[in-house]
């Protein structure tokens, strides 16, 4: 093992510990050394799995460009090749290394392409020790709290033209000011807490991001006042568990109060994902409720709808709770739509428990429904539990909540006919460049047509027909 390398370690991961978190508020500035290093050079980073990857790649991009590499979109032209994983289940971390093989050739014409690898999969022991093993052409492995070190990182692997391994297992400080290349030009991500204290027993995120870490507030109001002088119009505030926000902090309801905050910034648009339904309180109902600049969509994962699964899962909450907190946000809420996550074969998940799911998806009647298969992941409980129940039948099981899942998401948007929605326009369709889309305050994808549409602007589009996952219509 060579002297340079610092190795994650999930036993270590586990640990909370008491030291407080420190704050790095200190403007950003790029060491000399390191200013030059991309002149010249061009850069691409692939990323998976959920939007905090998304904006960490925002601010892997920056600190790229701060150190003078551009942007290219083809892995042939690239200098340096980036892929932020994901590991929240087998099949994201398959793609992976689906991809990390695919890269090989290139690395073979040419040998000084650096390729490196970061994000949660990185954080684990046993994919760390994979890639050291069986892929060679990776030359830089960096963890999900040693972002801010890119610059080094990078310089060092160029420069001894060795391997570099640099995984931190404790979770990380609060580092403000990184340079951020903003990927969205109206919609912003915008981080207000690190890592999750949850310990759902199915799931590795907490011990690739670490225990929670709330941002300062100052320090996010900041963030959404520079997007708001940008002319972005939508910002998502974005945590594991964002109804956990300032808990660390020792603020009593600190959610409700940022949630305010942010609303009176005047952004015309604000999201956040993903709520957990144990930390509800009343006054996030009510701030939720109030401002209409916080928009009606509400992402309420409920993972099983039998108690007795859910308690398997660490979920801290019965059916009858989430059924709670689900009718009054929609009481409170006009309009108000509902996604959700649901993992079936959960280990030894009986017939009858699934069949509590479908009963729970006929209440809940989601607009979007994200289902999974469970899968074991190393070092959490539930990949301990012994399992009797078979990939076919599990599979069977997701195509039938697939099946419901589909049919209340096209029941939903059926309302939506002739209804006039609000849209912000993103641009041109991605798949069909004759059409725009944008998305509803409800977060309904809408495929429109339209004279004059310009990008960025929120406009009012007739729903002509409503299909089960998009709304197709006409700009007035
Ligand atoms: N297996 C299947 N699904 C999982 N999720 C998290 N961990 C697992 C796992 N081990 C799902 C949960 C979570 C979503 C982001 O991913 O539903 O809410
Ligand atoms: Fe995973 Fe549960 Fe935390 Fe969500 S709340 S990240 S499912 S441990």
């Amino acid at each position: 093992m060579s002297e340079n390398w610092s190795l994650p370690s999930l036993k270590d991961a586990k640990q909370r510990r008491r030291t407080e978190v420190q704050f790095i508020r200190k403007e950003f500035e790029l060491d000399e050394t390191y200013r030059e290093l991309g002149k010249h050079r061009r850069y691409i980073i692939h990323t998976y799995g959920c939007q905090a990857n998304e904006r960490d790649s925002e601010t892997i991009a920056g600190l790229l460009e701060a150190m003078g590499f551009t942007s290219t979109q083809h892995d042939e032209k690239a200098d340096i090749i980036l892929l932020n994983t994901c590991t929240i289940r087998e099949n994201a971390v398959n793609k992976v290394y689906g991809q990390i093989g695919n890269l090989k050739q290139l690395k073979q014409r040419n040998p000084e392409l650096l390729i490196g690898i970061c994000g949660c999969m990185t954080q684990e022991e046993v994919v760390v020790n994979k890639i050291l093993e069986t892929y060679h052409q990776v030359d830089l492995i960096f963890g999900t709290h040693n972002i801010h070190r890119l610059p080094e990182l990078v310089h060092q692997t160029m420069f001894t033209k060795e391997r570099t391994v640099e995984v931190f297992s404790k979770e990380g400080d609060i580092i403000e000011n990184l340079p951020a290349h903003r990927f969205g030009n109206y919609k912003a991500w915008i981080n207000i807490m690190y890592g999750c204290d949850k310990f759902c027993t199915y799931c590795i995120v907490p011990f690739t991001r670490g225990k929670e870490r709330s941002r300062l507030m100052e320090d996010i109001l900041s963030e959404v006042n520079e997007v708001l002088e940008d002319g972005y119009q939508e910002i998502t505030l974005l945590g594991q568990n964002v109804n956990a926000y300032g808990k660390d902090l020792k603020m009593d309801d600190g959610f409700a109060d940022l949630l305010e905050a942010v609303a009176l910034s005047g952004i015309p648009r604000i999201r956040f994902t993903t709520s957990h339904p144990w930390d509800f309180s009343e006054k996030m109902f009510n701030v939720i409720a109030k401002y209409d600049n916080i928009m009606p969509f509400i992402h309420l994962p409920l993972q099983s709808g039998n108690n007795d699964i859910l308690k398997l899962m660490g979920r801290r909450y019965t059916i009858e709770e989430y059924t709670e907190i689900f009718m009054k946000l929609k009481s409170l809420i006009p309009n108000c739509s509902f996604s959700t996550d649901i993992i079936v074969g959960f280990p030894n998940e009986s017939d009858e428990q699934f069949n509590d799911t479908l009963k729970a998806m006929d209440l809940f009647q989601f607009d979007n429904a994200y289902t999974f298969i469970f899968s074991a992941r190393e070092g959490t409980p539930a990949a301990k539990m012994e399992d009797s129940i078979s990939m076919e039948t599990k599979k069977e099981r997701l195509r039938i909540l697939n099946d419901k899942a589909r049919h209340y998401a096209y029941q939903n948007n059926l309302a939506y006919q002739d209804k006039v929605v609000k849209v912000l326009v993103d641009g041109l369709s991605k798949k069909d460049k004759s059409v725009y889309s944008g998305y509803t305050e409800t977060q309904k994808l809408v495929n429109f047509t339209g004279d004059n549409i310009v990008e960025g602007e929120i406009i009012e589009v007739k729903i002509t027909e409503p299909k089960s996952y998009f709304l197709l219509g006409k700009a007035l």
